[in-house]
């Protein structure tokens, strides 16, 4: 445990306005996002600068005090909270929120770890630039946990994930030492990439203190549609469409299913679906160029005319405006809030070829029908890059503790339709503290082998984020 003259010492480095140690004030750190985990810690720090923070680390490292970084806080896998015995510190990276640079020719932007993923992407565009990262939770989710959990989000299509933009980071290492790797080169083969190393890594081999992300350019034409569609294939023969038109062009590809559009339209205000019929599915499709005259809103309403006329899609609407761009979207980006507020739900963040999404989502959800009568299957997510949100949701009227006692039952049985289309079973929302027991099955062997190896090399006391990751 946390002793007072350790608590004491972390005082004088970080000052009061650096630690909280009041049960009220260090409770919401306790907590995830989806209340599956309640745990408990002495003390909250929150260092201003990365000094201070591995002046910390050493004396955590020196008294073998387990630490858990913590971000925004909006881990869906219980990545960034602390466990029950309150034997763990608990580090956030809030007060390191500053923008260090940001150079519109080298098109990088330097930013500490505290920054909201928003709060870049505001940067970003005041200088004119796109950082082509864009998640449900950006408004809380810092940069330093983005990438430690490797986001992916609606822009992987054409972006890649959080790994695929990151040229440089700062790292405080276990043992409290700073490795600056600050390098904004779009060339730099010099050994290891340690870097990447430390992007998905979920803050047990470090905590990340900065990043230099690459940028992009700010889109001239933007084009949104909501279509209604019969099912994943209809889903999937549009998007070949569209690849077919123009694949550079396709900003963002998400399905979403006809309940969980009901559970949007039911529990968040304003909510309103601008199509004349409810469908079975939804696709939200976004094409973007840094062109300003790119004929976008023509290629929309071709390739969706031509699916009219072929019954691939029911109904589709086009964005008229900003307002109507945002309004789709926030469809969209609601669904996890609205599966909360309609009850206990169990979440599977898998990927499989972007070919075999419709197969999968058919076989998993006779699965699911078939493991528990009533249960209700809302997948949605990331069509265009394979990303499926294959969550379940508590068969209406039945007892939340009964259904989530079922998790694994559910997930186990999920990832075995994953594994037979050669999927993953953690897409992008990483593996924190609910899915390190799935390891041995699906990284087992000579990569988790290599991994224990790692971890063991850079964190030998093992204090930081233990229990999240390896098993
Ligand atoms: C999203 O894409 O909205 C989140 O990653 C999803 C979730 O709730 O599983
Ligand atoms: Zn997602």
């Amino acid at each position: 445990m946390p002793t007072t003259s350790l608590l004491d010492a972390i005082r004088a480095i970080v000052g009061d306005r650096g630690l909280l140690t009041d049960s009220t004030d260090t409770a919401p750190y306790s907590e995830d996002w989806r209340r599956l985990y309640q745990g408990r810690t002495s003390a909250v720090i929150r260092p201003a600068t990365a000094q201070e923070l591995a002046e910390v680390i050493r004396l955590c490292a020196e008294t073998g005090t387990p630490v858990v970084p913590q971000g925004g806080n909006t881990s869906m896998v219980g990545g960034a909270v602390p466990n029950e015995d309150g034997s763990e510190l608990v580090v956030s990276t809030a007060r390191l929120n500053r923008i260090r640079d940001l150079d519109p020719t080298d098109m990088t932007l330097t930013i500490e770890s505290g920054v909201t993923l928003k709060a870049a992407q505001t940067a970003a565009a005041e200088a004119g630039c796109l950082l082509p990262l864009s998640i449900s939770s950006e408004g809380s989710a810092q940069i330093g946990g983005v990438l430690a959990v490797n986001a992916g989000g609606n822009n992987t299509v054409r972006y890649g994930n959080a790994r695929d933009l990151v040229l440089g980071l700062e790292v405080v290492l276990p043992d409290g030492t700073i490795w600056n790797g600050l390098r904004r080169l779009r060339k730099d083969n010099t050994g290891y990439c340690l870097r990447q190393l430390f992007v998905g890594s979920e803050g047990t081999l470090g905590v990340i203190t900065a990043a230099v992300l690459k940028l992009a350019s700010q889109p001239r034409e933007v084009a949104v549609a909501l279509c209604g569609v019969a099912s994943p294939e209809a889903a999937l023969s549009l998007f070949t469409r569209f690849q077919a038109h123009d694949p550079n062009a396709i900003n963002a590809f998400e399905l979403m299913s006809g309940l969980g559009m009901s559970f949007v339209l039911r529990h968040i205000p304003g909510a309103v679906l601008p199509l004349e019929t409810s469908a079975p599915f939804y696709v939200l499709v976004e094409l973007a160029s840094p062109r300003p005259n790119a004929g976008l809103h023509a290629m929309l309403e071709q390739v969706l005319e031509q699916a009219l006329n072929t019954a691939i899609v029911q109904d589709a609407v086009i964005a008229a405006s900003d307002a109507q761009r945002a309004a789709i979207w926030r469809l969209r980006e609601e669904h996890s809030e609205a599966q909360k507020r309609e009850g206990a739900s169990v979440k599977n963040d898998v990927s499989v070829p972007v070919s075999k999404v419709p197969a999968f989502i058919r076989q998993a959800t006779a699965t699911c029908e078939a493991l528990i009568p009533g249960i209700r299957v809302v997948p949605f997510g990331h069509m265009g890059d394979g990303n499926i949100h294959f969550n379940l949701e508590q068969p209406a009227g039945s007892d939340a503790a009964w259904f989530l006692a079922r998790d694994h039952a559910i997930m186990d049985a999920v990832n075995e339709v994953v594994q037979a289309f050669d999927g993953s079973f953690s897409a992008e929302h990483g593996i924190g503290r609910l899915k390190p027991y799935m390891m041995p099955d699906w990284r087992g062997g000579a990569e988790l082998a290599l991994m224990q190896r790692i971890k063991a090399a850079i964190d030998p006391g093992r204090i930081m984020n233990p229990g999240k990751v390896l098993p």
